[in-house]
């Protein structure tokens, strides 16, 4: 039996592979750099074995799983499929964004993860075992300034697994989301701000990120926790990542009304000339 992880050329998926492998498990590993993954293999030997896959192409997704058919026998049950292949693309607010980068997203992080998800889940079912674990991201919890679709797929990835489960009711097939806050050691933000390496690395900058490995050893424990039990999320942040409020937006304050000017009576009114009459009148009598 073995262990099918996908986006194993670098970050999560990497560490995972070397983390199973080296606790004993046999892993597929899948990815679009084929040359990543047998650098890969090179690493873990015979116990990994590298199949070139996008799982955005559902004939290459068709190919990969053929591929497995052709595997030593002991590779060919995929007690678990890791769903970890996805992206980030932009960060820019949903009205200055590409629009292709919000296809790539919803190709990959959705309809590449829920294909490859339906291709493997029958067999796991007739098994009567299996496990699903998906790599959502804390992204589908919480919005964030930029977060647009990348967010919106993993909130897909999060109800979805959820769904699995209610799907999978007395199956003994198990489904977990885990859902990683900030973390370094992937290629995830260089691939976000499209080889802004710079950029990329100044976002983890004296923040004590989550590495890859706390993620690999996450899906380990899963893993290995008893038949019986079942973790639906685990939500994973670094210590010194929490959060914000609310924000709030104030409009600039209008101007304030221009001061009243005094009213200057140019021609003095009846009454008062009346008056100013009856008093040069009365003043004019005193000296009659
Ligand atoms: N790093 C974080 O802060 C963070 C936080 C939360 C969640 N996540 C999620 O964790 C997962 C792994 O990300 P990472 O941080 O390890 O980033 P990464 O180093 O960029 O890894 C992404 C992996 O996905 C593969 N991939 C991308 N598009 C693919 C496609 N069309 N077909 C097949 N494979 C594809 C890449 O391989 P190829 O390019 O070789 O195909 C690569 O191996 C992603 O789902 C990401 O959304 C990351």
């Amino acid at each position: 039996m073995a262990i099918l992880i996908t986006g194993a050329s670098s970050g999560f998926g990497a560490a995972m592979a070397q983390t199973f492998v080296q606790a004993g498990y046999l892993v597929i590993g899948t990815a679009r750099r084929g040359e990543k993954l047998t650098d890969l293999q090179v690493r873990l030997g015979d116990r990994f074995q590298p199949i070139v896959m996008d799982v955005c192409d559902k004939e290459s997704v068709q190919a990969a799983l053929l591929h497995i058919q052709t595997l030593p026998e002991k590779f060919q049950t995929i007690d678990c499929l890791i769903n970890n292949a996805g992206l980030a693309l932009g960060l820019d607010s949903a009205d200055k964004a590409n629009f292709a980068d919000w296809e790539t997203m919803i190709h990959t992080n959705i309809i590449g993860l829920s294909y490859l998800t339906h291709q493997v889940l029958p067999k796991m079912v007739v098994n009567k075992r299996g496990y699903i674990i998906n790599i959502g991201s804390i992204a589908g919890n919480y919005p964030y300034f930029g977060g647009n679709v990348y967010g919106a797929t993993k909130a897909y990835v999060r109800q979805f697994s959820l769904n699995l489960r209610a799907d999978l009711h007395g199956t003994g097939v198990r489904v977990s989301n885990i859902e990683p806050g900030l973390c370094e050691g992937s290629e995830f933000s260089n691939v976000r701000f499209k080889g802004d390496d710079e950029r990329a690395a100044k976002l983890y900058e004296y923040a004590n990120a989550l590495t890859a490995q706390d993620i690999a050893e996450t899906a380990l424990w899963l893993y290995q926790r008893p038949a019986h039990m079942n973790v639906n999320t685990i939500e994973v942040m670094p210590v010194s990542q929490s959060f914000a409020g609310l924000q709030v937006h104030k409009d600039v304050p209008p101007p304030p009304p221009a001061p009243e000017l005094p009213v200057v009576v140019e021609t003095p009114s009846v009454a008062a000339a009346q008056s100013e009459q009856g008093f040069l009148g009365k003043l004019a009598s005193l000296f009659k």
